[in-house]
């Protein structure tokens, strides 16, 4: 009987790190598109990187913005202020990372997620130790919402 040398083991283990889903998935590449003149867009784009997300983004008119909102197939009643697009779903608001990666875990058929509005303390929106109660909307392919997450008051 061969043993496997250690020289072959110690090659096999990246390779399969780096075939294995979960793996993949250790730093999701999110795209934003934001206004020139929001600095908490900013703000929620490093919440995104301190959790582990790689993030390019882009600037658009506040009309620009807002008709790609509604091509991304986000419901009026649903916008906040930046969107971003990730692993084929597309997220509106001050969405957190927790969200995001479950999202992409489970893999539901959806638009994607969205906060409305910008609630007090929601990522890049102010200390969570103030947060305001707010949910993270699961949009449908047909525009229904349902609740995704709830996070309250603090
Ligand atoms: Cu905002
Ligand atoms: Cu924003």
């Amino acid at each position: 009987m061969t043993h496997p040398s250690r020289r072959t083991f110690l090659f096999a283990i990246p390779a399969l790190a780096l075939a294995s889903p979960v793996f993949a998935q250790g730093q999701p590449s999110i795209h934003v598109v934001k206004d020139p003149g929001c600095p908490c867009c900013n703000a929620w784009i490093g919440h995104l990187r301190d959790n582990g997300f790689a993030v390019s983004f882009e600037e658009r008119s506040v009309e620009d913005l807002a008709a790609f909102k509604r091509e991304q197939g986000i419901p009026d009643a649903l916008v906040s202020c930046h969107t971003a697009t990730v692993g084929g779903y597309t997220i509106e608001g001050h969405v957190p990372a927790a969200d995001i990666r479950r999202l992409l875990a489970e893999a539901p058929d959806a638009i994607g997620l969205a906060v409305p509005g910008m609630p007090y303390g929601s990522p890049g929106m102010g200390p969570e130790t103030e947060r305001e109660a707010y949910e993270v909307i699961l949009i449908g392919r047909d525009g229904r919402a349902t609740t995704f997450s709830r996070y309250e008051a603090a």
